[in-house]
């Protein structure tokens, strides 16, 4: 096979490869819990280990959130591609470059792009959304059922009954609650609990979508996508539709394919 007219560029940064490999492996782990406490009575999980279960998964919970709210930061800061502007769908010219890559899907020859593609845009938004909303409700019920922060305190001080110390409630305790309280907090996480329920299972098709647009980019373009989540470095033959003009402080690195230095580095 031919090298020629390969270029090899920078695309992804370093924060962005963290993100998203700490993001699925985490992503993972919560589904995986998730999974075992849906079906907690048919696996015959007794209290305890229903208790430990949902420790863990706002363990491994915490690890998600620190890491979806640097991602959500590094979009004010990161290159041309992990910015803002590169990851949601709209702005400038977006609209007819949705519709230019959606023609080229379907005559069998789709544009290049370094960044995400116009139509990859919708479905990134979209799971970030999902990703933002399994944050807030499971900090929720972080609070409602293990009284673990951010919301535990208050949630203890809430429902103790009479007597008892907030800071001593134990989940399942309910000789300690406030009958009265204990029903209003019941209604006031049931909103969050529906919400982190349905949410689950959109994000798992959205999971599945995701894997399935990557394999099939990936084989249809013959390029390196996955491996791009690695190395950061995108090999792409012809020039991609989101190349940015040499004058541009942003524009990526290229090189030719046997390593040779093409852009303009010194601009960045
Ligand atoms: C992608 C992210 C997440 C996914 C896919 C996920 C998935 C799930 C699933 C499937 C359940 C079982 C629902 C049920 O029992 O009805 C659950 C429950 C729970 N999640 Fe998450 N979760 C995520 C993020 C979080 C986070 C960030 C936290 C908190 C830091 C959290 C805290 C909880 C708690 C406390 C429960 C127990 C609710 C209960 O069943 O009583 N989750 N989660």
């Amino acid at each position: 096979m031919s090298n020629e007219g390969l270029q090899v560029y920078e695309v992804w940064d370093k924060p962005t490869r963290w993100f998203h490999w700490i993001n699925v492996l985490s992503v993972l782990g919560l589904v995986g819990l998730g999974l075992i406490m849906l079906n907690g009575k048919a696996l015959e999980i007794q209290t305890q280990g229903k208790i430990l279960l949902k420790e863990a998964h706002v363990w491994v919970g915490y690890l998600f959130v620190c890491n979806l709210v640097a991602r959500l930061l590094w979009g004010f800061f990161g290159n041309r591609y992990t910015r803002w502007g590169g990851i949601l769908p709209g702005g400038f010219g977006y609209f007819s470059s949705l519709r230019s890559y959606a023609v080229g899907l379907f005559t069998g020859h789709p544009k290049h792009y370094l960044g995400h593609n116009p139509l990859g845009r919708i479905g990134i938004a979209v799971m970030l959304v999902l990703l933002i909303v399994q944050a807030v409700s499971g900090l929720v019920l972080a609070g409602t059922d293990i009284f673990y922060p951010p919301l535990g305190n208050w949630i203890a001080e809430w429902i103790a009954a009479e007597g008892v110390d907030p800071a001593s409630l134990a989940p399942y305790a309910k000789d300690t609650y406030d009958p009265q309280a204990f029903e209003e907090m019941r209604a006031f996480r049931s909103p969050f609990i529906t919400t982190h329920y349905y949410a689950f299972y959109v994000l798992a098709a959205m999971i599945v979508v995701h894997i399935a647009a990557v394999v099939i980019t990936e084989i249809r373009e013959g390029g390196t996508l996955v491996s791009a989540m690695f190395s950061g470095r995108k090999i792409v033959a012809g020039v991609p539709a989101d190349l940015a003009g040499s004058e541009d402080r942003f524009a990526g690195i290229a090189q030719d394919a046997s390593g040779a230095m093409v852009g303009d580095k010194a601009k960045r």
